[in-house]
């Protein structure tokens, strides 16, 4: 039994999303998983444990990235500029550009090739302490495509960072259906989702829930699909018009509903009632440069778990920082440092599921923690780019 002892260390266990901070602590490991935490002078003693002394650093658990796209070919840098000149992402992608010019680019891509260009991404976010990344297809559009996609996703995985993988083959119609987004949609239902199932490549079903997108009809016709599965449900909701995104996720008990810049009151307090956690990508909104931003105080007014994420991916969001979008949580939609940490902690967990097993250092969940150079949680949220970790432990055992 490999036996690991953390001493001397400031750790912010995020317990009930608050940093929690337990001053001169200790962890013990075990196993991969938190066998004890508690003040220093309390520890058990192990003669046999490895001991890692932190020296007054601080600890928090290992970062979750709960939104990503971060599997796909080629870039789009050419729309950034002309967004820059005016055009709007809805302009743009009704154009024939947006997702379908990444769908060409990954679909003609190996997956060898498409592994090479999507490491990068990852490594960029497991360098700044992220140990659990959720990464969606949607850049196939066709059954061998998408799949291709996820498995690619799951590869990524190399026993260093927990993935967990979400089927998004409805993010937009692709070419062969162009006109026919119905047709479509029974396709994803009947053979995209059952192959994904069947072959245990997805953890959850997504579905971009928009008017350039899919309608809320058809995004429910999805998650049936998907619950008949076994496969639990997110949505793209409510990110560039009201479309009742943030009730149907409610609804349909999804685990989250994501972006919600234009969700409604009605629809916040329906997610509160259901339990769903609202995941805020305030990269989107900023690189898309948005006005509208999600209504973060009624969330907070009727207790709906707020996570954040990068939402990294080449469009919307082309960007690979847990520091950015924490720092960026504050500044652009007013989230105090503490909500910062705790969307990418315990509420990042809660819209994947695993809030039992990640997310806060506590006894039983899996020891996945990052000693920083620094000794107060809310400089994480406060910087960007100046604080690294001197050590991430995933599952117990120190990342090279
Ligand atoms: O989360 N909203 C839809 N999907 C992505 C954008 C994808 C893209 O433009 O490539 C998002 O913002
Ligand atoms: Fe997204």
């Amino acid at each position: 039994m490999v036996s690991r002892h953390l001493v001397h260390a400031r750790i912010a266990t995020m317990r009930g999303g608050r940093y929690s901070v337990i001053d001169d602590g200790a962890l013990r490991v075990e196993d991969g998983r938190i066998a004890w935490i508690g003040p220093s002078n309390a520890a058990p003693r192990d003669a046999g444990a490895e001991v890692v002394d932190a020296k007054g650093a601080l600890v928090t658990p290992g970062l979750v990235d709960c939104h990503t796209h971060l599997v796909y070919a080629g870039t789009r840098a050419g729309e950034h500029a002309l967004r820059l000149g005016g055009a709007t992402y809805e302009e743009i992608a009704r154009a024939g550009g947006g997702i379908l010019s990444t769908v060409l680019a990954t679909r003609a891509a190996s997956a060898a090739e498409l592994r090479r260009q999507s490491v990068v991404r990852l490594e960029a976010l497991a360098g700044e302490g992220v140990t659990t990344v959720e990464i969606k297809s949607g850049y196939g559009l066709d059954l061998d495509n998408e799949l291709k996609c996820l498995r690619v996703a799951r590869s990524l995985g190399d026993g260093h960072v927990r993935i967990r993988t979400t089927l998004l083959a409805a993010h937009a119609v692709p070419p062969e259906f162009k006109g026919r987004p119905d047709d479509y949609v029974a396709h994803v239902c009947s053979d995209i989702i059952p192959a994904a199932a069947r072959d245990q490549l997805a953890d959850a079903v997504d579905v971009f829930c928009e008017r350039i997108a899919f309608s809320p009809e058809q995004t429910q016709r999805v998650f049936e699909a998907a619950r008949a599965h076994g496969l639990r449900v997110k949505i793209h909701a409510d990110q560039l018009s009201n479309q009742g995104g943030a009730a149907l996720a409610a609804e349909s008990g999804a685990l989250s509903a994501d972006h919600l810049e234009h969700a409604d009151e009605a629809g916040i307090a329906a997610m509160a009632q259901a339990g769903t956690v609202a995941v805020l990508l305030p990269g989107a909104f900023y690189f898309l440069r948005e006005q509208r931003k999600p209504p973060v105080e009624a969330l907070r007014r009727h207790g709906v778990p707020m996570a954040i994420a990068t939402d990294c991916n080449p469009g919307t969001s082309p960007m690979a920082s847990a520091g950015a979008v924490m720092s960026m949580a504050c500044t652009l939609f007013g989230l105090t440092p503490e909500e910062a940490l705790a969307g990418m902690t315990l509420n990042a967990a809660r819209a994947l599921g695993l809030e039992s097993e990640i997310g806060t250092l506590e006894r039983g969940k899996h020891a996945d923690f990052v000693i920083w150079e620094a000794g107060d949680p809310a400089e994480l949220a406060t910087q960007i780019g100046m604080i690294r970790p001197r050590a991430v432990f995933f599952a117990g055992s120190v990342r090279p």
